[in-house]
């Protein structure tokens, strides 16, 4: 039977090792950087250097083995594919805010199996097995046990596009008044992990790119989270990802839905 514990190890290591780099680069590479989708959606050398790095070390380890990153891009095929986010949250690698991570998931059939997310700033390395459940730094992590709506946190993030953002703004408004409180942290993958970390309750974005979710999505899940990709709930939006404690996930969903999210 196929045991994805090892891909892990590989992830982790290989993760360390480009956080590593990000770390060294941070003072020179923050000083000039370009810009993909928008003006706001930033590109620094860090972000390349570790895609390079992980590209590299995969292609040793695990020769023959295609690669998604979100920097020089590829796809994802039948069987093995490992997709990479060099830098996730290079908004906050950017201002020094110390939530960014090297997130490195294994995907079977397009599947994630193994993933692991690094945090170059703290050290801290979260991981996940299908079937065999998430860690923090080797501690099992497991969701919040709320089962109220109202005590509920809520993690989300914004579209780069500033037409979509003000739509987006206004259904967290008005979901505002039905939950505890609501936080915008800026690194998709370390999201899905507060929620498996029971961190945050819940957390829902549109438009994530593979990368964003493939490995912190896999920890939420094996932590016991409701998640739905990309592409597996229509009415949150096609492009919706959504992980939430089971106590809540139902009721969050329907309220996400009621604000008028789904149709951002
Ligand atoms: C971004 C972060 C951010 C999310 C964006 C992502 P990047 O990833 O995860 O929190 O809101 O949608 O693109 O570009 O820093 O790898």
């Amino acid at each position: 039977m196929f045991d994805p514990r090892p891909l892990v190890d590989i992830a982790s290591a290989i993760g360390r090792e480009a956080g590593a780099l990000v770390q060294r680069m941070r003072a020179s590479a923050v000083v000039s950087f370009d810009t993909k989708s928008t003006s706001t959606d930033v590109v620094t050398a860090a972000d390349r250097a570790s895609e390079q790095l992980v590209r590299t070390r995969l292609s040793e380890l695990r020769p023959g083995e295609p690669v998604l990153g979100e920097e020089e891009g590829g796809s994802v095929v039948e069987g093995l594919t490992w997709v990479v986010d060099p830098i996730d949250g290079t908004v906050n690698y950017l201002y020094g805010i110390p939530w960014y991570s090297v997130s490195i998931a294994a995907q079977l059939d397009g599947e994630s199996v193994a993933g692991a997310v690094f945090e170059p700033a703290t050290g801290r390395m979260w991981t996940a097995a299908r079937g065999h459940g998430s860690f923090l730094d080797g501690s099992p992590l497991r969701v919040s046990t709320t089962t109220d709506l109202s005590l509920s946190l809520l993690g989300y993030g914004f579209a780069y596009r500033p037409e979509r953002r003000q739509r987006q703004a206004d259904a967290w408004a008005r979901m505002a008044a039905r939950v505890r409180d609501l936080r915008r942290a800026g690194a998709a993958s370390l999201d899905l992990c507060s929620v498996a970390a029971g961190r945050l309750d819940a957390y829902t974005e549109h438009g994530l790119g593979r990368w964003d979710w493939a490995a912190g999505g896999l920890i939420a899940a094996e932590a016991g989270a409701v998640v739905r990709l990309p592409g597996s709930s229509p009415e949150l939006g096609e492009d919706a990802t959504f992980a939430a404690a089971p106590g809540i996930a139902d009721a969050m969903h329907s309220a996400l839905v009621e604000s008028g999210y789904g149709k951002v």
